[in-house]
């Protein structure tokens, strides 16, 4: 289109800041502007950002440092920085990098087009207010362009669990669910335009409470309800906290057949003494008897969990807690970080006394070693198997095309399929990171 303009949007962090940036970039097109794949051509630079360990942070300073020369050699260009770190530091921002343009929190993206409007040319855009208004009712006009197969869709945002090392609380805000019938139109749309799995996304999307025709709906019933869209193959959702995993939910995963073997459930650490110092509010007795009700219903369901080493005060016996649970439960994936304190935080602010960073380093190679084993046993399993697949892309080699499984493992294919198509794959081979085999017709 002549006289477009540009925008290069980067993401960090969490699947709800991918979803925002497809939000983002919808609605900046309102404002005429078509995205591209880099800063270099860009007429504006979006950063959307992360804030949940110090790394993340640092990440966008040193970024915004690499387009120094762009707006040099461009004075018109307008950079922005939006996400966690934007609700963190608000003009702190624009302090230590005067070059930005423009802050906006995530609670405060539907003013973005406005706030693009103003800034530039020396005037700062700031916005980090957490509003009433529903921001995704409002960027929700777009354009009926065709959609990758898979998607995601946040349903949640925000969370009240004030876990002692974790920003989010602070940079989302309190819990907000979006009510059913917007939920079951965008995926009515998302389906329209070609996606055949949708990710329900919430920082805590099973503690989803949204209003629904009579009442106030569950995720469980979300699910069903969003089962019934008929082109619709597959939903997941993520991230969950075990104790919102109420009866209704387990349920689910042995009685609809569109909700995929897959669950993430972080639980941080196995002891005990930890998980009451982190205020998770559950034992590592009640995760393990969570999981064993999980594969009860669905036994061949794919575990993964989040796990933090070197939180404050953490002892080798409570590290070892942390690995014989991992050894007990036997994950299909896992994340595992290094405790990061963050600022405004309990458990940061109170001072206890910090694992040295070398132990927690340690621990940390050896829980991911242990979970690298563990998630190959997992897929070298499915040699043998016939899986589902729902075809996503084109792969690297000539003729070579790639979809994930139920369990989300990558499943490469050389047949003649098509993106979208949902097969039946023989698995024949196990690889670094993926699975390869042949379509069954
Ligand atoms: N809502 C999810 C997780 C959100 S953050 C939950 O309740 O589990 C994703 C993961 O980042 C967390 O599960 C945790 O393992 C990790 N994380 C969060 N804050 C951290 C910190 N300060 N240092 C290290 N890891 C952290
Ligand atoms: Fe953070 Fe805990 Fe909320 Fe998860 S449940 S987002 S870890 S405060
Ligand atoms: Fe990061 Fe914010 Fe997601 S801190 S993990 S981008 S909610």
């Amino acid at each position: 289109m002549a006289g477009e303009k540009k925008l290069y949007i980067k993401t960090y962090g969490c699947q709800m800041n991918v979803y925002d940036s497809e939000r983002m970039a919808e609605a900046l097109g309102g404002s005429g502007y078509a995205e591209v794949s880099s800063p270099e051509e860009a007429d504006m630079i979006l950063l959307n950002t992360c804030h949940i360990r110090e790394k993340a942070a640092e990440k966008v300073y040193s970024e915004l440092g690499r387009y120094k020369d762009l707006k040099i050699a461009k004075p018109d260009l307008k950079i922005g920085v939006a996400g966690c770190v934007a609700q963190a530091e608000g003009e702190e921002i624009m302090r230590r990098q005067p070059m930005v343009d423009l802050v906006v929190g995530p609670q405060s993206y539907h003013r973005l087009p406005e706030l693009e409007r103003r800034a530039g040319g020396g005037v700062k855009a700031l916005d980090t207010e957490f509003p009433e208004e529903d921001k995704f009712e409002k960027l929700t006009a777009r354009p009926k362009a065709k959609r990758a197969p898979a998607a995601f869709l946040t349903v949640q945002e925000g969370c009240d669990k004030f876990c002692a090392f974790c920003v989010v609380p602070y940079t989302r805000g309190a819990e907000v669910s979006r009510p059913v019938d917007r939920i079951f139109r965008e995926a009515e749309d998302l389906v329209e335009r070609g996606v055949r799995e949708i990710t329900l996304l919430g920082q805590n999307v099973n503690a989803y409470h949204g209003e629904g025709s009579d009442g106030t709906w569950g995720l469980a019933r979300l699910i069903r309800r969003l089962a019934e869209i008929d082109g619709l193959k597959r939903i997941r959702f993520t991230t969950s906290h075990p104790n919102d995993m109420d009866d209704d939910l387990i349920a689910a995963h042995g009685d609809c057949e569109k909700l995929m073997p897959y669950l993430h459930l972080p639980v941080q650490s196995g002891s005990d003494r930890i998980l009451k110092a982190m205020n998770r509010k559950h034992t590592a007795a009640e995760y393990i008897r969570l999981i064993e009700r999980m594969r009860e219903v669905r036994p061949d369901i794919a575990l993964s969990g989040d796990f933090i080493t070197g939180f404050p005060g953490e002892t080798d016996a409570d590290f070892e807690d942390t690995m014989a649970l991992v050894r007990e439960v036997k994950y299909a994936s896992a994340f595992s970080f290094k405790y990061s304190p963050r600022p405004g935080t309990p458990a940061a602010e109170k001072g206890d006394k910090m694992v040295d960073p070398a132990v927690a380093t340690e621990r940390l190679y050896r829980l991911q070693e242990l979970i690298t084993a563990q998630q190959r046993e997992f897929q070298n399993a499915m040699v043998g198997r016939e899986v589902s697949v729902l075809i996503e892309r084109a792969g690297r080699m000539p003729g070579q095309m790639v979809g994930k499984s139920e369990h989300l493992h990558a499943v490469y294919v050389t047949d003649t399929v098509a993106v979208g198509d949902m097969v039946r794959v023989a698995i024949t081979e196990s690889a670094t990171n993926s699975l390869g085999g042949r379509v069954i017709r």
